[in-house]
């Protein structure tokens, strides 16, 4: 079994009578330390797969196991737990909290997984400079830019080492020299750690520089994925 292994997923989405099919039957799988890029057009449901990826929303059917763990067979809590030890996060919109400081955002994770509240702090700090933001440390995200902002939620993504990154377009406001360095952050994690990754991405460059990509497709109701 792959590190990441999702089989059959359905996701519908009901509101009021209206009901939206995302997709049905999408199998995905992610090898240990490899980077996965998602593609394919606004609307296809690559944020969708991304949170059922991570667990922040469950599936309506097929089933999906990371790391030998099978999220239907986990309680909510369970899967909270996992998900906070095991799984780093990018959002498309970045959800920093406007009250506390960047470095204090990067660090947020660590508290809240019992990390002593200097040692977050430092290593927060370790992970803004290599993102190009040591002198940023101290702002409240609306003192810094759609970019900057974007990087400190990579920041926080990374804290707590998980083994696998989840990121929605993280480098969707970033110039080109910018991506590259967020990439070369991404990348050095995976070397050093065997850091698994699936990046949803816009930016063919960062999309070519993953070991794979998949391609969301709408092809028959179906049958509307394939990978290139
Ligand atoms: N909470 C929701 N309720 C109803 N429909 C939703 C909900 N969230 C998403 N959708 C619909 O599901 C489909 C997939 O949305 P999703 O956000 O996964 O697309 P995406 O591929 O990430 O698009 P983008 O590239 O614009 O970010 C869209 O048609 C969207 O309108
Ligand atoms: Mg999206």
């Amino acid at each position: 079994m792959a590190f990441l292994d999702a089989c059959g997923l359905a996701k519908k989405y009901e509101s009021g009578n209206a009901s939206v099919e995302v997709f049905r039957a999408l199998d995905v799988s992610v090898e240990r330390g490899e980077a996965l890029a998602i593609v394919g057009p606004s609307g296809i449901g690559k944020s969708t797969l991304l949170h059922l990826l991570g667990g922040l929303d469950r599936a309506d059917g097929g089933t999906i196991a990371v790391d030998g763990r099978n999220y239907a067979a986990m309680s909510n809590d369970q899967l909270a737990r996992f998900r906070n030890d095991k799984v780093g996060f990018v959002f498309q919109f970045h959800h920093l909290l406007p009250e506390f400081t960047a470095e204090e955002n990067v660090a947020m994770p660590g508290w809240i997984g019992r990390m002593p509240r200097g040692a977050a702090l430092r290593k927060a700090t370790v992970l803004l400079e290599e993102l190009g933001l040591g002198d940023r440390a101290r702002h409240f995200p609306n003192q810094l830019s759609g970019g900057e902002q974007q990087r400190v939620a990579i920041a926080r993504a990374l804290l707590s080492d998980p083994v696998l990154l989840l990121a929605d377009e993280p480098t969707g406001n970033l110039d080109v020299e910018t991506s590259e360095r967020v990439f070369e952050v991404m990348r050095r994690c995976q070397e050093r750690r065997g850091l698994t990754a699936v990046i949803v991405t816009h930016n063919p460059e960062l999309a070519s520089r993953c070991d794979r990509v998949f391609e969301m497709k709408r092809r028959s109701p179906s049958d509307h994925v394939r990978e290139i």
